[in-house]
């Protein structure tokens, strides 16, 4: 069993698609491990996506990022980082595949609606940046 962090980003809370894409999270087989609504700070934000800092886009993101309430998820399941990118589709929502997440919901190449952890490491070290004391008892 692998762990990865899904996060609905302020753009798919402020729209209402919590519940459809816990369901569709829930339908392909991930146990939810944590779950909590969270308004991210910038030094929260910045933490989260250092490895992007010095970036052209660095800035939209981190505005994006705080700019309303998030959902985030610690999921479980086995190859879960592969299997949540699959489900969330392309970076670019027009060239995610049909049926992802970003397809369906996803404005553009910043305003995409949900992140998936990219690598193993990630999923256990974003799991553990909302779920520091264990992703088992809901953080
Ligand atoms: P994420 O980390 O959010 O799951 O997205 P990702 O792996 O598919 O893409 P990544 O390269 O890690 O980029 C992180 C987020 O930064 C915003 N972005 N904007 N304007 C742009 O060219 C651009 N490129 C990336 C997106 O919100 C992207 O999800
Ligand atoms: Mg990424």
């Amino acid at each position: 069993m692998e762990l990865t962090c899904l996060l609905i980003k302020p753009d798919g809370v402020a729209e209402a698609h919590i519940g459809h894409i816990i369901t569709r999270i829930e339908k392909e087989g991930f146990t939810i491990r944590g779950l909590r609504l969270i308004r991210l700070t910038r030094s929260q934000a910045e933490a989260f996506y250092a490895i992007h800092r010095g970036r052209a886009f660095f800035e939209d993101l981190i505005t994006y990022m705080m700019g309303g309430p998030i959902v985030a998820m610690a999921l479980e399941r086995d190859d879960a980082v592969e299997q949540l990118r699959r489900v969330i589709g392309a970076t670019d929502p027009t060239e995610a595949e049909e049926g992802t997440l970003r397809a369906r919901f996803g404005k553009d190449i910043g305003v995409n609606t949900v992140h998936g952890s990219d690598s193993v490491e990630n999923g256990i070290r974003e799991t553990l940046f909302f779920f520091p004391v264990s992703p088992s008892q809901g953080g």
